[in-house]
């Protein structure tokens, strides 16, 4: 039912004008694609380095609330882009993604890693030493972040598995 309806979809989507520009013109998708990994490469690299430094693997002698608001704020602005371009790809192709649950798993993933980025961005704003005022919370913040290193790695397997599933 679910799937009748987005195969419905994704056909009439292929159909439109927009659609039919991004097919026809050989540049557009490898342009798109380029801009989207470049994209990953800088919200990857700013989620994992946080997560490193949590883990004490790098900066350690500059203050977490510190490294965070270097490098988390990059990640909002670049997540627009990563929607627009993977938006566009999807109306170039739409079956590739709509008709495939690697791409809803990989979704599904984003709005986990979005959730805990999120977090950690609010409680180091609320309490600049919430992740290291004790044993206990520097023991969560490293599961926190090695929950986010892992996420972050399952959705670049996923985006790059969309093309074989
Ligand atoms: C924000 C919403 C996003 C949308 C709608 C989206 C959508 C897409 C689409 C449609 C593709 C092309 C898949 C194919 O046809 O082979 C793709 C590729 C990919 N995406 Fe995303 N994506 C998003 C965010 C992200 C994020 C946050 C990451 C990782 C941090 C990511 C990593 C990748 C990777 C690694 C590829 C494979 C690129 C390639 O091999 O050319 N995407 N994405």
């Amino acid at each position: 039912m679910i799937e009748a309806g987005l195969s419905e979809f994704s056909k009439w989507l292929a159909a439109t004008p927009l659609s039919h520009t991004i097919q026809t013109a050989g540049w557009i998708i490898p342009t798109l694609q380029t801009i989207h990994i470049l994209s990953v490469a800088v919200v990857f690299s700013s989620a994992i380095l946080v997560d490193l430094r949590i883990w004490r693997l790098l900066e350690c002698d500059v203050p977490l609330p510190e490294v965070a608001r270097r490098f988390l704020p990059t990640i909002w602005p670049v997540l627009l882009i990563l929607l627009t371009t993977g938006s566009l790809l999807i109306v170039g192709e739409p079956r590739r993604s709509l008709l495939n649950s690697t791409f809803y798993l990989k979704m599904a993933l984003l709005a986990l890693a979005v959730v805990l980025t999120v977090g950690l961005q609010w409680s180091l704003s609320s309490a600049p030493e919430f992740w290291e005022k004790d044993r206990g919370r520097r023991m969560a913040g490293r599961f926190a972040a090695s929950v986010s290193i892992l996420i972050w790695c399952c959705i670049l397997f996923a985006g790059r598995w969309i093309a074989y599933y």
